[in-house]
């Protein structure tokens, strides 16, 4: 809505976007149908196949869903697609980058129109509790959930955890953690901590998370990173299956895929506190991944 909304205030006719497990590109596709632009959304053919209530739901909604074939056909090939589209015709188009990435200042204002989630987080949760949470916990791909989520703490004494994909193991190219593992690179117009290849260049990275499956994070993360106020740690596929099935049990809540990374750490950090209290931000529901989630795992 906040993309949206600054593409009717500066006159674009067309809001684009890339988006991996099509959370972003749906939510782009119902604001551009709420304030009549026209949407394009890019999208890996790997993304299109699994996330197909998602791609229905973007055209359903008016949007066309363009599929990106190159490399390995996942996130990063779908900014790389976007970035080139909004070059073409950035005159009558506006790129609403679907997370705290790209060049200044599409990390700032996608992080402050998440800030919304920190701000009633935290007003809600001194409500029902009367007290801060003595942890928040969040899922980090490009960072925009977490970003958004962490504003609204950064001040308090609270422990802050962003948490990335370890995938299959730590071998590069099994996994998608790279604030944990990666260094100092440049990729799609900023500066941060990426995972690179022996040429310097984005690694192939994986993630059973559509949405976490990106070479790096966002500036501020790096920075949070640096300065020791985010701890970034990491969370494999099977843990991260166990904690959707167990959220959905548990509480009735069927978590996005990404957002059980958050939960497999919340669960994990319970137990290690002992007592205290743990703030998970869901980010996303889960209803996109049923069908791959089944097909693949079964059942626990
Ligand atoms: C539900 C959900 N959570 C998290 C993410 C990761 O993005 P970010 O790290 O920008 O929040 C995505 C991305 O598609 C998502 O769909």
């Amino acid at each position: 809505m906040g993309e949206a909304l600054l593409a009717k205030y500066m006159g674009k006719k067309k809001v684009i976007a890339e988006t991996g497990a099509g959370q972003h590109g749906v939510a782009l596709a119902t604001a551009a149908a709420y304030f009549g632009l026209e949407c394009d959304i890019y999208m890996g053919s790997v993304d299109i196949k699994k996330q197909a209530p998602n791609v229905a739901r973007m055209k359903i909604l008016g949007a066309n869903v363009i599929e990106v074939t190159e490399g390995l056909a996942t996130l990063k090939e779908a900014v790389d697609a976007a970035f080139a589209a909004y070059s073409r015709n950035y005159k009558d188009c506006i790129y609403c980058i679907g997370s705290v990435v790209g060049p200044h200042p599409f990390p700032m204002m996608v992080r402050d129109f998440q800030s919304v989630v920190g701000i009633e987080a935290r007003e809600q949760f001194i409500e029902m509790t009367g007290e801060l949470p003595d942890a928040v916990v969040a899922c980090v791909g490009g960072g925009s959930n977490a970003a958004g989520f962490f504003s609204g703490f950064l001040n308090d004494p609270v422990d802050i955890y962003g948490i990335e994909p370890l995938g299959r193991g730590t071998d590069l190219g099994d996994h998608a953690a790279s604030l944990k593992y990666g260094t100092e690179g440049v990729m799609h117009g900023f500066n941060s901590i990426m995972l690179k290849d022996e040429n310097g260049d984005p690694a192939p990275v994986y993630s059973i998370a559509s949405g976490l499956d990106y070479p790096s994070s966002g500036p501020e993360h790096a920075f949070l990173h640096d300065l020791g106020r985010v701890k970034y740690d990491v969370v494999n596929d099977d843990d991260t299956i166990n904690a959707f099935f167990e959220l959905s049990r548990m509480e009735g809540i069927i978590p996005a895929i990404e957002s059980s990374h958050a939960v497999a750490y919340g669960i994990k950090l319970a137990k290690e506190m002992g007592k205290g209290s743990v703030l998970i931000n869901l980010s996303g529901r889960g209803d996109k991944d049923m069908d791959y989630i089944i097909e693949k795992y079964g059942i626990r």
